[in-house]
């Protein structure tokens, strides 16, 4: 068995990778991708992921200062596992929810320590693309990510409260450097 590495996406997790889109969308989340036109063509997702398009994909792009952001995989013996998302600077909305950095793991392989993983995985990746220390924000509720962002090291900054705009969130540094 290899072990877990990110990389840059590319079309050889394709079929691991459309599985994992079911998952993701069967919980409600990868929402903006269609698997129709993902079926037709990978190679112009692939190329999007790989242009470091702008964050945000899709919510919020009028009034929300696009930043780039650069995608990585994680994969394991020839399969996709999971994604992280590093964003090369903070934006207004970035600041308040979304921070630099985001990570899931696909809905099946999780519990297993993966989720760990991919976020030490990303800390040299973060400080690559310059940033120092990252902003990582969370729902309050969301025990999972908060245990693996303070197993990484991160320090609670602040907790923000619901709005009309956004919802509540816990607000973490990372020391990446
Ligand atoms: C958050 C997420 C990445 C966790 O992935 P994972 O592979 O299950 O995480 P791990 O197996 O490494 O578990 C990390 C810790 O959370 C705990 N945990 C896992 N699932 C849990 C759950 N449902 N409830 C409570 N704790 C949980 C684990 O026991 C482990 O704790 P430990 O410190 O005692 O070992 C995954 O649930 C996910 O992709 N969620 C959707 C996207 C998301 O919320 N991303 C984070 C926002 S930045």
């Amino acid at each position: 068995m290899a072990a877990s590495k990110l990389v840059r996406p590319t079309n050889t997790f394709k079929d691991s990778f459309m599985e994992a889109l079911i998952e993701y969308q069967s919980e409600g989340s990868y929402g903006h991708v269609s698997i129709a036109e993902l079926n037709t063509d990978f190679d112009a997702f692939i190329d999007k992921l790989r242009d470091e398009r702008q964050y945000p994909q899709h919510d919020f792009q009028d009034w929300v200062d696009p930043v780039p952001e650069t995608v990585l995989w994680m994969v394991k013996d020839g399969t996709y596992y999971g994604s992280v998302y590093i964003r090369h600077r903070l934006n207004w909305h970035l600041e308040k929810w979304g921070g630099h950095a985001s990570f899931s793991i696909r809905p099946s392989l999780r519990g297993k320590g993966f989720g760990k993983k991919i976020l030490q995985k990303a800390m040299p990746y973060i400080n690559y693309l310059g940033i120092d220390r990252a902003l990582l924000t969370v729902d309050p509720e969301n025990i999972a990510a908060i245990r693996i962002i303070e197993f990484c090291g991160g320090k609670f900054e602040d907790e923000l409260p619901e709005t009309d705009e956004f919802p509540a969130r816990k607000r973490y540094w990372l020391n990446c450097e």
